[in-house]
C-alpha cells in the first residue's frame, strides 16, 4: 500500500481523500496544510500534524498537491520534483477511462470523470467529478477541468488553463495556458492565453 500525503485540507483537498480512500494499492497517511487551526486535529479521520514543513517527518511514498489553484499548484509542483519527491496520481475507482488514455504525474480524477479513447492528460491537472474528456484531447500540464464540465473531441486545454463548472467546450477548440471559461459557460472558438472568457456563447471579458 502505497503511503500518500494530501497537501491542502480544505474542500478539495477531502474529495481527494475520498478518492484516495477507495483506492487498493494507496492511502492517504496525512494531510499538510498552513492553517494553523487544523494542525493537530483529524479530517476524515487522517491527521493534519502541521504545514508543510512537516513533510520530511512522515513517512510517505508520494504526494498529491490538493490545491485548485493552478499557478500555486504548479510552483509546488516543480518545488516538490526537484527535491526529489514523487507526485501521485490520485484516480477514484468510479472514474472511467480508456485504456490508451496517458495520464501524468500528480494528477486527481476524480468520481465520475469519463476519459475517453486516446486523450492525454498531463502532469498535475485536475479531471473533477463528473466531468466528460472527450476522445483526443490534451489536457495540461496544471489545467484544472471543473465539475460537470463537458470537453467534445480533440479539444486542447493548455498549461494552467481552467474550464469552469458545468461549462462546455466544442470539438477542436484550443484553450490558451491561463486561460478562464466561466462556469456554465460554452467555448465555441479559441481562447487565446491568459484570457477570461464567459456566457454562452462565451465570450472574452
Ligand atoms: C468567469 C469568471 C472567472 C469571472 O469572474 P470575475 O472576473 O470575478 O467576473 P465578475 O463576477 O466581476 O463578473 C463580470 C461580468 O461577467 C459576468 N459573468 C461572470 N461569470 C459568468 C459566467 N460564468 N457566465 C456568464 N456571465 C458571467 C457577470 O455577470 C458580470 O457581468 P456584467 O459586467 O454584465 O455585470 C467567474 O465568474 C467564473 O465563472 N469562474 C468559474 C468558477 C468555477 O467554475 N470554479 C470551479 C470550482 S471547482
Amino acid at each position: 500500500m502505497k503511503k500518500i500525503i494530501i497537501m491542502g485540507a480544505g474542500g478539495h483537498g477531502q474529495v481527494v481523500a475520498d478518492a484516495l480512500l477507495q483506492m487498493e494499492k494507496a492511502t492517504p497517511v496525512a494531510f499538510v496544510d498552513e492553517s494553523r487551526e487544523l494542525h493537530g486535529k483529524e479530517l476524515m479521520g487522517i491527521p493534519v500534524p502541521g504545514g508543510n514543513a512537516e513533510i520530511n517527518k512522515i513517512e510517505h511514498d508520494g504526494i498529491v498537491i490538493a490545491l485548485g489553484n493552478n499557478e500555486l499548484r504548479r510552483r509546488i509542483f516543480s518545488e516538490l520534483k526537484q527535491a526529489g519527491e514523487n507526485l501521485f496520481t490520485v484516480i477514484h475507482p468510479r472514474a472511467i477511462i480508456a485504456p490508451d488514455v496517458t495520464i501524468g504525474d500528480g494528477c486527481m480524477i476524480l468520481a465520475g470523470a469519463v476519459i475517453n479513447t486516446q486523450a492525454e492528460i498531463k502532469d498535475n491537472t485536475i479531471i473533477n467529478t463528473n466531468s466528460t474528456i472527450e476522445h483526443h484531447n490534451v489536457i495540461g500540464p496544471h489545467a484544472h477541468i471543473a465539475p460537470g464540465a463537458t470537453l467534445g473531441g480533440e479539444v486542447t486545454v493548455e498549461e494552467e488553463a481552467m474550464v469552469g463548472i458545468g461549462a462546455t467546450v466544442l470539438p477542436r477548440t484550443v484553450i490558451g495556458s491561463q486561460a478562464v471559461l466561466g462556469g456554465g459557460s460554452t467555448a465555441i472558438k479559441d481562447l487565446p492565453d491568459g484570457s477570461t472568457a464567459a456566457g454562452v456563447p462565451a465570450r472574452i471579458k
